[in-house]
């Protein structure tokens, strides 16, 4: 990739009590958000939790109906769109019909007045890192969607904004391409520095891109953090359920110290689970769930001197090329679901009805509350 050597760092964007209605529904509500210079933020949640709404109040599209937007430390409420220093690509994409690839590439350059050389270059080196340099000459009509998609990227990229905010910017390509483009749509924003808030519903991309994800539900934030934080650390149910996959056994709690909960699972098993992520306060007796991801899961055929076992039946086998997914329901009912890294050259798999012991260490479980 060809990127200029002038790092120029991005801005902050502070998102202050921002709520939203249309009409009677409520879109966002007081979300509260600060996005760091530089720093590469995701917006991850279902279809119409309010990611977009957000997106378009901090471009300035559409207005909040109260609470603050900060962009570099300034309120930009009577900020219009074009005096934001955003770079914008909606989810619809709207290139210039008229213009060439090229022509549209240039033309955000050619506004702000830089010379006819270095508009053209530039334009160039950007339509190379988006690999569309051999159709510059096309009209956006004559390429695909992704095509057309990727030249909206150039166009932002290249005019080097404080911030750049992308809704769903990868959606329309096949996965192929997605991955190629997620790889140096990270390095072109990393190597500038520009502030991202980048939209999606797809929490691979979430934790392959971000520095951090505010996983949204309903309007609300669920949970800002890091990708690790986030999926080793779900605060609740949701996005437990929300990023990859975890088994939930519903436990009642037997004990209570200061920094751990001792949990009982079907009745039998005792785990003590650390509980200073997310200091929530329980009651002795109290049922609560727990998580556990699948890959943390281990499983033992013979008898393990594993801390914690569980005895469970294999109820499904699933081959999926790098890993094998096992099923397992528990005398008690409970159905887990672990992965096995395919590892030796000889595929190896258990078959279904054998009975099974399930180990894992008690660090890898997190307490949720619903
Ligand atoms: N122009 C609009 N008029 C009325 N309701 C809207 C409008 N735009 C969005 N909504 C509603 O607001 C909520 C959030 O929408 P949106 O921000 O587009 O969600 P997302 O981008 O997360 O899928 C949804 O319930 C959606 O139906
Ligand atoms: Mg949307």
């Amino acid at each position: 990739m060809n990127v200029r050597n002038n790092h120029h760092s991005g801005v902050g964007v502070e998102l202050h009590n921002l709520n939203k209605n249309y009409e009677k529904n409520r879109a966002i509500d007081t979300l509260n958000l600060k996005i760091h210079p530089g720093e590469l933020m995701s917006l991850l949640g279902p279809s119409g939790c309010g990611k977009t709404t957000t997106l378009k109040m901090i471009a300035g599209l559409i207005r909040q109906d109260s609470g603050n937007i900060f962009i570099d430390g300034f309120d930009v409420r009577d900020t219009p769109v074009h005096k934001r220093g955003l770079g914008l690509v909606s989810q619809n994409y709207a290139l210039f019909p008229h213009m060439t690839i090229l022509e549209n590439v240039s033309f955000g350059l050619k506004m702000k007045g830089l010379k006819a050389s270095v508009v053209l270059q530039k334009s160039l080196d950007m339509l190379k890192v988006v690999q569309l340099f051999e159709l510059k000459d096309r009209y956006p009509s004559q390429l695909s969607g992704g095509q057309q998609q990727r030249v909206a990227l150039a166009r932002c990229f290249v005019v080097e904004p404080k911030v750049m905010l992308l809704d769903e910017p990868l959606g329309a390509l096949d996965k192929k391409l997605r991955e190629t483009m997620q790889i140096e749509l990270k390095m072109f924003q990393r190597q500038f520095g520009i502030t991202t808030i980048l939209v999606t519903h797809d929490q691979e991309e979430a934790l392959m891109m971000s520095d951090r994800i505010a996983v949204m539900n309903k309007g609300k934030l669920e949970q800002v953090g890091s990708p690790q934080e986030i999926y080793e650390h779900p605060l609740n149910r949701f996005v437990a359920e929300f990023i990859g996959v975890s088994n939930f056994i519903t436990s009642k709690i037997v004990d209570i110290e200061e920094r751990y909960i001792t949990v009982e699972i079907e009745g039998q098993l005792r785990i003590k689970v650390l509980n200073n992520y997310n200091l929530l306060t329980f009651t002795l007796g109290q049922s609560v769930t727990v998580s556990i991801r699948p890959e943390k899961i281990n499983i033992h055929q013979e008898n393990s001197s594993a801390q914690i076992t569980l005895e469970a039946i294999l109820d499904e086998v699933m081959y999926v090329g790098s890993s094998i997914y096992y099923y397992f329901i528990t005398a008690k009912g409970t159905k887990l679901i672990t992965y096995q890294q395919n590892t030796s050259a000889q595929t190896f798999m258990l078959n279904k009805g054998v009975h099974i012991a399930l180990s894992w260490e008690p660090d890898s479980m997190c307490l949720l509350v619903d």
